[in-house]
């Protein structure tokens, strides 16, 4: 088994926009069926931002909520670590909007890009800083507005995407089991162009021809990111249950990134789990990116399906491609 990295969820919290999208919404307009979207990605609905919203002020009301369920104060935290995809703007850091936004002291804060992968490079991030003893309580987030990079035309992509931001406060074990128990991340970028935006970055600045190429918006080879997901979610469950030593029946949750229900219902059979152990919010939210995972690990520890001492699984695949795992115990 690997090493333990000592380190405790001292709260989490989540928010999502309060506009809801149903299929309905792009059935309307677009050569498209309830059915065909159900059917090959399990969404039902998705929450969009109103026009006053954006990903550091989802990211701030999901801040306030970790702090609340963790009951610490702002200045409490010494570290910002924001796992975006889709930030305020390419600089400065969505970060620094959260940590004025929150009211904090002038602690360091950062943004973080490993696309869907992002929450789980941010959690490892924060784990090797605080096992390190170089900060104590590290506030981090998941948070993406994708409705704004979704190309409102494409079928294939604009049905996928949701607004969402997840918060944890990370700090120093409080006894000698909690911490990350496995962990693994990785990339791909011979991949790099499997899902992009093309323009908009300094390798090609917005210009009036790339927004007529419609170049602002995300592309994807769908076909081939879900072969790759699937493939990739398999291995890296297989690694994880041969170096934690544990039977499946024994995590009391598991957390797929939530791009597709077809590839979380993969990782599910992979595993031999009943339903109730898989977190799905695919249905209720779409793809998130770096926000799905942490939404879903609220929830649990809200529900109560997450308890002190429990072992949670999280693990996901993303645009680089980036993938990553961590075994956590509670
Ligand atoms: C995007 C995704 C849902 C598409 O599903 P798919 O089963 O692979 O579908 P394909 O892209 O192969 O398209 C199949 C057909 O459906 C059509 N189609 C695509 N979107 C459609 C829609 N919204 N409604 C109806 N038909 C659609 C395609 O045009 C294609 O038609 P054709 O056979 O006539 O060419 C799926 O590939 C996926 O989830 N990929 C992974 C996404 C992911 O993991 N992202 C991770 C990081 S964000």
């Amino acid at each position: 088994m690997s090493q333990r990295i000592p380190l405790c969820v001292r709260g989490t919290g989540s928010f999502v926009p309060a506009r809801v999208l149903t299929n309905d919404h792009f059935i309307r307009y677009l050569d498209t069926s309830e059915e065909w979207i159900l059917a090959r990605t399990g969404i039902r609905e998705r929450r969009w931002v109103g026009a006053e919203e954006c990903t550091s002020t989802m990211a701030i009301e999901a801040g306030r909520r970790a702090l609340e369920d963790a009951r610490m104060r702002a200045s409490e935290i010494d570290l910002i670590i924001c796992a975006t995809a889709t930030p305020d703007h390419m600089f400065p850091p969505t970060a620094a909007y959260i940590q004025d936004g929150l009211g904090m002291r002038e602690i360091p804060a950062f943004d973080l890009e490993a696309a869907c992968s992002g929450f789980i490079y941010a959690m490892m991030a924060a784990a090797a800083f605080v096992s390190a003893g170089l900060y104590r309580n590290i506030l981090i987030f998941g948070a993406e507005t994708l409705s704004r990079v979704g190309d409102p035309q494409d079928r294939g992509t604009c049905i996928l995407f949701g607004d969402a931001a997840g918060a944890a406060i990370l700090g120093p074990a409080i006894n000698s089991e909690q911490g990350i128990l496995h962990w693994e991340l990785g990339c791909d970028g011979s991949r790099a162009d499997y899902i992009v935006m093309p323009s908009g970055g300094m390798r090609r600045p917005a210009s009036e021809e790339t927004v007529r190429q419609r170049e602002h918006y995300l592309r994807m080879r769908g076909r081939e990111v879900f072969k790759f997901a699937v493939g990739k979610m398999e291995e890296l469950i297989d690694r994880a249950l041969a170096e934690l030593g544990m039977a499946p029946d024994e995590l009391a949750l598991v957390i797929p990134h939530q791009s597709n229900l077809r590839i979380i219902q993969s990782a599910r059979e992979r595993l031999g789990l009943p339903p109730e152990k898989v977190a799905v919010n695919i249905d209720r939210y779409g793809n998130t990116s770096a926000a799905s995972v942490i939404l879903a690990l609220d929830e649990g520890r809200r529900n109560g399906t997450l308890k002190p001492g429990d072992t949670v699984l999280v693990l996901g695949v993303g645009a680089g491609l980036t993938w990553g795992l961590f075994a956590l115990r509670l």
